[in-house]
């Protein structure tokens, strides 16, 4: 399987001719790669960077909202899908740190799904659970709650996309603390382990899962191949073409 590569771009960058250039530039650098790649912009520059999009970059937005009307800065789906969303990341823990929870990412999930918009849906722990032996209930609690109430046969049948993105390995734009693959194994088995004990085997095999944190041209690789996940989500280097691409290059 082609290996799926999502570029957050979190609150980044400053200007839309800012952002332009490193569209087009990883456009130009992902031409011809083995890999499939979701760019995730600030909303404000989805219309512009949809405009300037060729059929191999897909778009993505950060967050979804699943309602419209008196919902004061939120941003709906169906406002995405008019410029070519594809995707919507859902859950990122630093959503979730100002405030998300997971009820309300279950309805963003659903509200994905109902919409044809893929969910890149991220769980991960933080430090501290970790380091008190938590990994495993905290990623079957979001997982739980986060897709609770979505059938059986959706689950098996959407494209519904994992994220393994552990807090305490996001680079906040500077030092690279991933996690090592040995531990991106691991939750990778855990993971397909709870999707199976709540949706069946075929869900557990079948679920696309994607690791994220500090991912970098130097650790890609071992993510893919070492820790067998199906992809990458990638923050603070997606904002550098070159390294962006050179990830790319690794596949
Ligand atoms: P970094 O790649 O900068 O660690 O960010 C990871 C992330 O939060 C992607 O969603």
């Amino acid at each position: 399987m082609r290996p799926l590569i999502v570029a957050n771009w979190k609150c980044n960058p400053s200007t839309f001719a800012e952002a332009k250039k490193l569209f087009i530039a990883i456009d130009k650098g992902a031409k011809g790669k083995k890999a499939a790649v979701v760019i995730c912009p600030p909303f404000v520059f989805i219309p512009g960077l949809s405009a300037l999009r060729g059929s191999f970059l897909k778009l993505g937005a950060q967050d979804a909202f699943p309602e419209e009307g008196a919902f004061t800065g939120q941003v709906s789906i169906r406002m995405l899908k008019q410029f070519g969303c594809e995707y919507a990341i859902i859950g990122h823990s630093e959503k979730r740190a100002l405030g998300e929870t997971n009820e309300i990412i279950n309805k963003k999930i659903k509200a994905c799904l109902d919409n044809a918009i893929i969910p890149i849906f991220c769980i991960g722990e933080s430090g501290k659970e970790r380091k008190e032996g938590k990994t495993g209930e905290v990623l079957e609690r979001q997982l739980e709650l986060g897709l609770k109430g979505i059938s059986k046969f959706r689950i098996q049948n959407s494209k519904l996309i994992i994220v393994y993105e552990p807090i305490w390995a996001i680079s906040k734009g500077k030092d690279w603390n991933a996690c090592d693959a040995g531990k991106a194994r691991q939750a990778d088995v855990l993971i397909r382990k709870i999707i199976a004990k709540l949706y069946g085997k075929l869900a557990g095999d079948n679920v696309r899962i994607i690791y994220g944190g500090s991912v970098n041209p130097d650790n890609a690789l071992e993510f893919i191949e070492k820790a067998k996940m199906d992809g990458l989500l990638s923050g603070a280097a997606s904002l550098d073409a070159k390294k962006f691409i050179a990830i790319l290059s690794k596949f």
